[in-house]
């Protein structure tokens, strides 16, 4: 009985063995062959692992998922099917260009998603779950293929799905213009990055109905804030913002831009803000350029000292005028005397006149004359 204990003992370590090495079933926690899973600390890597596409069969329990530095192209639809557990999302540093719609949205557990370094060219409007999805921090920073790409986010932001999300990167990604109401679903926002982009402007609708923390805006193209935007961040008390390497413009434009820096305490870097243009200005710290160098109000100052030049050439000549009369009229006596006398002397003279002019007409008299010479 010894040879069939043994075969047994062999036949119980083989069965072992095929239970450790065999492919479980799918409720079972495989492990897509080229990442490395670790069920304990319910984490998937599959990073830097050349992958064309997100792989199958993550297994569920997944709560931090990296697939990172691969080459994949495209989210679809059932990419991340069936993860509840999902909290971390991080796909940066791959060539995702076309996101499908409900690429993200069967995730409920979702709250941390990093697109950044990617090239979004086309995210599908419901991409997300427009219903109250639990993202709260995204980051798309230098994740957009170009700058028209923006619309698409600002679609997806402001389906009204995002109102757990409370921080959001946007930086490094070429935007020219924030298109209308971006951020205006956003209600939970406290903290935006939108640093070196080639934003030109920030309308006073972008961010208002907004509280946020924190703002960074350096390194764009923005030239000056207007009255209406000063206003909408006034309405945010715990707001901080960043705004250096911006090329200000000091003209006329930032006149209120320069009087809100003077009495807020909202802007972190304000000692490193400073006039791009004009030449003469350039490199000066916007709290040492003074009104009188803005020119704002060279018109109505010059307007004014026309008025008071005109006023007082008006007085002057006035007085002159009431001097003259004064003079007339003390000298009225002297004056009728001379008016009586000049007008002898006229009549004098056009009576001489009438004579000799009645001579001369005379046509006799001029042939005679002209004949005596
Ligand atoms: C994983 O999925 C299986 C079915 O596919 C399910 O039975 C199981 O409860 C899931 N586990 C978790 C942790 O959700
Ligand atoms: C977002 O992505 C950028 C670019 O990859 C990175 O520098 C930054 O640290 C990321 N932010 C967070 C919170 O991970
Ligand atoms: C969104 O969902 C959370 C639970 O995930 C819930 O507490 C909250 O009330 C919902 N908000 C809205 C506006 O539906
Ligand atoms: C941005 O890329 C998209 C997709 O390739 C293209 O259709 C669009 O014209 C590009 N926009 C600009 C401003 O280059
Ligand atoms: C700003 O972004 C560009 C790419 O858009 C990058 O080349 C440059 O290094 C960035 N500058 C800084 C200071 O981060
Ligand atoms: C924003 O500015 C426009 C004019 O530029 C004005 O009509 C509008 O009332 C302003 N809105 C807010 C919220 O200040
Ligand atoms: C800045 O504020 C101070 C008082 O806080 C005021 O005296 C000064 O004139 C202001 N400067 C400008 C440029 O508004
Ligand atoms: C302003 O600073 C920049 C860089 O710091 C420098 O290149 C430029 O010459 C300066 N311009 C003036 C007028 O000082």
């Amino acid at each position: 009985f010894v040879p069939s204990r043994r075969c047994l003992c062999l036949l119980g370590m083989l069965m072992a063995g095929f239970l450790l090495l065999s492919p479980c079933p799918a409720s079972c926690d495989s492990c897509p062959a080229p990442c490395e899973c670790s069920e304990a600390a319910r984490t998937v890597k599959c990073v830097l692992k050349d992958l064309k596409a997100v792989p199958l069969e993550i297994p569920n329990y997944t709560k931090n998922l990296f697939i990172t530095g691969n080459q994949i192209s495209r989210i679809g639809a059932g990419s991340f099917r069936g993860l509840e557990n999902l909290v971390t999302l991080s796909l940066n540093n791959n060539r995702i260009n076309f996101v499908e719609s409900q690429a993200f949205a069967s995730l409920p557990n979702l709250r941390f998603l990093d697109l950044s370094n990617n090239r979004l060219a086309v995210i599908q409007p419901d991409a997300f779950n427009p219903r109250n999805n639990s993202i709260q921090e995204l980051n798309l920073s230098r994740s957009l293929y170009n700058h028209s790409a923006i619309s698409d986010v600002a679609a997806a932001l402001s389906s009204g799905g995002f109102v757990h999300l409370s921080k959001l990167e946007l930086a490094e990604n070429e935007i020219i213009y924030l298109p209308l109401g971006i951020f205006s679903s956003l209600f939970s926002l406290k903290h935006l990055d939108l640093r070196n982009n080639s934003i030109v402007d920030v309308k006073n609708t972008t961010l208002s109905g907004l509280d946020m923390e924190f703002l960074d805006l350096s390194l764009n193209a923005i030239k000056t804030f207007r009255i209406g935007t000063l206003n909408e961040l006034k309405k945010q008390p715990h707001l901080q913002m960043v705004l250096k390497d911006n090329p200000f413009v000091c003209n006329c434009d930032i006149e209120d831009f320069i009087q809100w820096l003077n009495a807020t305490t909202q802007v972190l870097d304000i000692d490193k803000l400073s006039c791009a243009f004009p030449r003469g200005l350039q490199n000066t710290s916007l709290l040492a350029v003074q009104e009188t160098e803005l020119g704002c109000h060279a018109n109505d100052g010059g307007e004014i000292v026309m008025q008071t030049s005109y006023v007082f050439l008006g007085t002057v000549l006035g007085f002159i005028g009431i001097i003259f009369l004064f003079v007339l009229y003390l000298n009225r006596k002297g004056i009728k005397e001379w008016i009586c006398n000049m007008r002898d002397a006229c009549r004098n003279l056009m009576e001489g006149y009438h004579y000799r002019y009645e001579v001369d007409s005379d046509p006799r008299v001029t042939q005679v004359s002209t004949s005596d010479v």
